[in-house]
Order: structure tokens, then C-alpha cells, then sequence
């Protein structure tokens, strides 16, 4: 597996890319212009698709560089963070009212920038280290 080192880490960062935009795009369509065609299943299967590409290529990553999650603190900051970044895109496109969904869009914006941070340092404190 290390031989495709390069390769992997190539399709992680082009699903992290395409999992920000893919919610940025749905959520601003959705809470700005009313677009229910972002809710339909196609899109819903690729957003989670690319999801589960990412997060595959992330575990192929780190057994590869040998730092993991719960035993490094920049993954496992990313791990965690995975979570509020899933669910703030969840209530993004699904809470009842406007103001929680247009809110939930703007924190996982910025867990995901975060996350982003944290990858590029390597460090748990990301932008701020
Ligand atoms: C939204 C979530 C995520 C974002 C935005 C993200 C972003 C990135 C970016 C930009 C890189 C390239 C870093 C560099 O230039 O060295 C990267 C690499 C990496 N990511 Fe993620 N990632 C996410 C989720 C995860 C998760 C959940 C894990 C752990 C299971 C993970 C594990 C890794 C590993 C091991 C690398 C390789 C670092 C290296 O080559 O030295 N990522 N990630």
C-alpha cells in the first residue's frame, strides 16, 4: 500500500475538496434559494459516497504514515471533529427552522476550514499552533 502513498493521499485531499463544496453548494441552494432538489437521493448517495471515499483514504493514510488517531493528537482531533462537521451538515439541510439550518451551515463551514488547518499543520491547534 505505501507505493500508492501518493496516490492516496491525492484522492483524501480531492474528496475532502469535493465533501466541502458538495455541502457548501446543497446548503446555500437550499437555505438561500429554496432548491429541494439538493434533498433528492442522487445527490444524497454522492455526498455520502465521497464521505466514505474520504474517510477510507484517511484510514489508508494513516496506517501508511503510522500515526493514528487516539495515539496522535492532530488525527485525533480530525476524528473528532468529523463528527460536528457531519452533523452541522446534517441539521444544514434538515433542521425545521431557517435560522438553525443557515446557522448549522456556517459551523460546519468553519469546523471544516479547522479541520483543514489541522491537517496542513499536523497539529492539533491548527492555524493557531
Ligand atoms: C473534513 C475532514 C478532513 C479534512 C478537511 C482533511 C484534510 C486533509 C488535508 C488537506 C490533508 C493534506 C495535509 C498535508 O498537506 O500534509 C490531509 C491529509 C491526511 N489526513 Fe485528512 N482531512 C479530513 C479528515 C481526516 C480524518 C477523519 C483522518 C483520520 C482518520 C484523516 C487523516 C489524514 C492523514 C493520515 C493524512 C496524511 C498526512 C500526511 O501525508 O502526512 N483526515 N487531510
Amino acid at each position: 500500500m505505501e507505493a500508492f502513498y501518493l496516490e492516496i493521499r491525492h484522492v483524501h485531499i480531492a474528496s475532502v475538496l469535493t465533501s466541502g463544496a458538495l455541502l457548501l453548494l446543497r446548503g446555500l441552494a437550499f437555505n438561500l434559494f429554496g432548491a429541494r432538489w439538493v434533498l433528492a437521493a442522487p445527490l444524497r448517495y454522492l455526498s455520502w459516497t465521497v464521505d466514505t471515499v474520504l474517510l477510507t483514504a484517511a484510514l489508508m493514510l494513516t496506517t501508511i504514515i503510522r500515526q493514528y488517531p487516539f495515539a496522535d493528537g492532530w488525527l485525533t482531533v480530525k476524528v473528532v471533529l468529523l463528527v460536528p462537521y457531519i452533523l452541522l451538515g446534517y441539521f444544514a439541510l434538515r433542521a425545521q427552522r431557517r435560522k438553525t439550518r443557515l446557522l448549522s451551515l456556517a459551523g460546519a463551514a468553519l469546523v471544516f476550514g479547522y479541520i483543514y488547518t489541522v491537517a496542513r499543520a499536523h497539529h492539533p491547534l491548527g492555524f493557531l499552533a
